[in-house]
């Protein structure tokens, strides 16, 4: 070891400056950074004979190694050190009251939360699906095959992955939850689902992330005058008001037949919008009898089960009820 004796005895007394993480690095780089006295050291050793250089390169790989772990178990040290310090000097003190600028309830959440409560009150359990979805779940499975304009229509945007060998989409609706609530379970069923959909679509009153929430009941009995009034009861409580004029317009969509889209009737007061009176209207939600080719599907027998889907945009209802005119400002 006496070819290396100095770098031995320069690296034990240099440790003892070692205090902080730049002191460490300084400490690293006097001895293994590129012109460090152990690197300079093993360049030499090609100089040197094999026998010799075989020799030398041992003591000096000793070193080496020494010198690694110090940094080694030093940097975790004085990590663990600066993390100790930061707990004692950083505490948070969570029963200080909040202050008056603290956040509030975005109006999205608050109107989901608001839906959930009056639905949970006619008996209907949340159901939860992933936001990227099997485009069979999203459309085949829902009566909507590969050439159906209905897939165009929801300006769909297609994922880079697979699902058990099938194309990924991001939801474009909340309706795929209805196929995997039946899939998972038998019939009486009745649920409500909201959460986030995707279309790409960007203007004044269209965002590319929107919420929906989706109803769905199956059982032997329920028809279209249960869909009315369960709609009826979901209106009136969620637009707080006793009379309300509600129209069922015929539609199409292709996992319901019949299907209808709902208008609620308003007026305008000034530059208030009057929900539930007057003689125009608005677009509220889709609606209809779950179609038996969606029941075929999953292996419900639709001669014994029958029930009824709808469906809702949640930005939609909040501006309406709050008098938002852009949600983007929130
Ligand atoms: N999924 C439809 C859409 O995004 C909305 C809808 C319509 C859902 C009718 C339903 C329904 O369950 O029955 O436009």
């Amino acid at each position: 070891m006496d070819k290396y004796k100095d770098i031995h005895s320069s690296v034990s007394s240099k440790k003892e400056n070692v205090n902080d993480l730049e002191s460490l690095e300084s400490f690293r780089q006097e001895f293994l950074g590129k012109k460090g006295d152990i690197s300079l050291a093993m360049k030499e050793l090609g100089k040197l004979e094999p026998d010799e250089r075989k020799k030398h390169a041992e003591e000096l790989n000793i070193i080496k190694d020494s010198v690694l772990s110090f940094v080694k178990v030093k940097t975790e040290e004085i990590n663990n050190e600066i993390l100790d310090k930061q707990i004692k000097t950083e505490s948070l003190d969570v029963t200080l009251p909040v202050s008056s600028s603290s956040g509030t309830i975005h109006p999205i959440t608050q109107v989901i939360d608001e839906v959930i409560a009056i639905f949970a009150d006619l008996d209907f359990y949340v159901a939860e699906g992933p936001e990227i979805e099997t485009d069979y779940n999203n459309f085949t499975a829902l009566n909507t095959s590969e050439h159906h304009p209905a897939r165009q229509m929801h300006d769909t945007f297609y994922v880079n992955s697979e699902t058990d060998g099938m194309q990924n989409v991001m939801r474009t609706h909340t309706s795929p939850v209805q196929i995997r609530s039946m899939l998972s379970q038998e019939p009486p069923i009745r649920l409500i689902a909201p959460g986030k959909t995707f279309r790409c679509d960007n203007d004044q009153t269209h965002t590319p992330m929107f919420h929906q929430v989706e109803g769905l009941v199956i059982d032997k009995e329920s028809n279209m005058g249960h869909l009315k009034g369960c709609l009826e009861i979901f209106l009136k409580s969620f637009f707080e008001t006793d009379s309300l004029n509600m129209r069922f317009r015929p539609s199409h969509f292709p996992f319901t037949e019949p299907s209808a889209e709902v208008d609620i009737g308003y007026k305008k007061k000034g530059n208030q919008l009057i929900i539930g009176e007057g003689s125009d209207w608005l677009e509220i939600l889709g609606c209809g009898m779950v179609h038996p080719n969606v029941l075929r599907n999953i292996n419900i027998d639709p001669d014994v089960y029958q029930g009824y889907a709808f469906g809702m945009g949640i930005e939609r209802i909040a501006m309406l009820k709050y008098g938002i005119s852009d949600l983007r400002t929130y």
